[in-house]
């Protein structure tokens, strides 16, 4: 090993098979690595006396290898600024054969939020100051339950803004709430009832971890939780419910609901998962309280980060009852040691300089504006279901109009991805009408009211 290789700049393995000469092998290796996509387009090559010296070739060897493949197409040779990977050329693509999925142009389908809004500058800020501050075990592994400057701060947060009652021992910091479902899932090993419609990800997760998943009807009044514990229900160990904004119907849990939920718990040893997906954002009133601050030792509630600030983190957080935090934090150990820790002491200085609630609140008045300019473009002839809240609607469709394939269909001829409720159904019928589920958040400012206007025309099948 020579100096250089330790000072080159970047570090490039490549394996020489010298049978065909020293220039062959080393453009064959770099070809290969070109194509395989082990070098990417714009990774800047070592210099060629740097890369001779660790190859142990004639500098001579390296110049001819990189003429022939800059010759070829693969590379990239500008004067002073040294030799960079281009790509593979067209004619190794098979680019011309293959057709890929087009793109949509616009994207009403549900999931993301705005992303643009994403609070650059006090994300910087706030990492700059807990940073400052932190000690260096900080860069050291750490408790799997998550940082504690992260507990604490989440622990006063959850108590004051959504009527959790957390104590920051009982709180378990996870990479976004599909780690939390899966943790839970992993340690209560056994039937799990989760609401219909819901997502179907979800149920795949849950899927994935060995339980079965049951049906737990949804209506009017969010998730049928008075059949819990009867029925084909009976054997659920678990219901996952999401009682502030019922997903994706918009309803909340009618209070007779939330304390048929608790009742069952308390008489069945079952567990409540709390999704608390969107509980910051509604927009006529204040939002509803957690269910799990009424029976903490019943519940297990969930929160992310996700919305309020981007799904990117993966920055979720669980409030467990006392007798599942430690098999909880077990198998988060066991999972991946801990959530990643510079974006939990951000976080947490963002929580207790309350930049995140200030932020909070102007996302909270952007998404309110995109919902009552959706009301308006959609006029008399369709109506959003459910509470003014979160970042997506139920749009039932009418059984006179076009039914959910046909709109859907319909705009992604015009290039607008729709997303419908049959879905999000454990087995979805044969109803052609059903409705569509419209997110709201996600499209650029300048694209939402083409968007809305596409939307519209798809509705009229015009
Ligand atoms: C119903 C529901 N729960 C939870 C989440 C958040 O998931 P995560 O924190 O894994 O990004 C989402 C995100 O779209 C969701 O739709």
């Amino acid at each position: 090993m020579t100096d250089g290789w330790a000072n080159s700049g970047v570090d490039l393995h490549l394996d020489l098979d010298l049978a065909g000469g020293r220039r062959t092998a080393l453009e064959q290796a770099l070809r290969t690595a070109i194509r395989s996509g082990r070098l990417a387009a714009h990774t800047r090559l070592p210099s060629t006396r740097t890369l001779a010296a660790e190859l142990n070739l004639a500098r001579n060897t390296v110049a001819a290898a990189y003429e022939q493949l800059t010759a070829e197409g693969y590379l990239h040779a500008r004067t002073g600024s040294g030799t960079t990977v281009a790509g593979v050329p067209e004619a190794h693509t098979g680019a011309a054969a293959r057709t890929t999925a087009p793109t949509p142009r616009f994207d009403l389908r549900p999931g993301s939020p705005d992303v643009a809004t994403f609070p650059v500058d006090a994300w910087v800020r706030a990492t700059r100051r807990a940073l400052a501050r932190a000690p260096v075990s900080t860069y050291d592994y750490g408790d799997p339950r998550g940082r504690a400057e992260l507990r604490t701060a989440l622990a006063g947060y959850l108590g004051r803004a959504r009527g959790v009652r957390a104590d920051p021992e009982h709180i378990i910091v996870c990479s976004g709430y599909v780690q939390a479902l899966s943790l839970l899932a992993g340690v209560l090993r056994g039937p799990i009832a989760m609401e219909d419609p819901g997502l179907a990800f979800h149920r795949d997760v849950v899927r994935h971890t060995g339980c079965e998943v049951l049906a737990l009807p949804v209506d009017e009044q969010g998730a049928c939780t008075g059949q819990l514990g009867g029925g084909a229900l009976a054997p659920a160990r678990a219901a996952v419910l999401t009682p502030a904004h019922q997903y994706p119907t918009g309803v909340t849990l009618h209070p007779e609901r939330r304390r048929a939920a608790v009742a069952w718990a308390r008489a069945h040893r079952g567990l409540v998962i709390e999704d608390d997906y969107d509980g910051e954002f509604r927009y006529d009133r204040q939002p509803v309280g957690a269910l799990q601050g009424i029976a903490p030792e019943h519940v297990a509630y969930v929160g992310t980060a996700a919305k309020t600030l981007g799904p990117a983190l993966r920055l979720a957080w669980m409030v467990l009852p006392e007798r599942l935090v430690e098999p909880v934090a077990h198998a988060k150990r066991l999972t991946d040691l801990h959530t990643e820790t510079i974006g939990q002491l951000t976080l947490a200085e963002l929580i207790t300089s309350h930049a995140y609630d200030r932020h909070i609140r102007a996302c909270r008045l952007h998404y309110r504006r995109r919902r009552d300019l959706l009301i308006e473009r959609l006029g008399r002839s369709h109506q959003l279901h459910g509470i003014a809240a979160g970042m997506h609607a139920l749009l039932p469709l009418p059984a006179t109009g076009p039914g959910e394939d046909d709109v859907i269909a319909r705009a992604a001829l015009r290039g607008l991805a729709l997303s419908g409720l049959r879905a999000h159904m454990h087995a979805p019928g044969q109803d052609p009408a059903m409705g569509l589920i419209v997110g709201y958040a996600a499209p650029g400012q300048g694209a939402y009211p083409a968007a809305l206007d596409l939307l519209a025309r798809a509705l009229r099948g015009t």
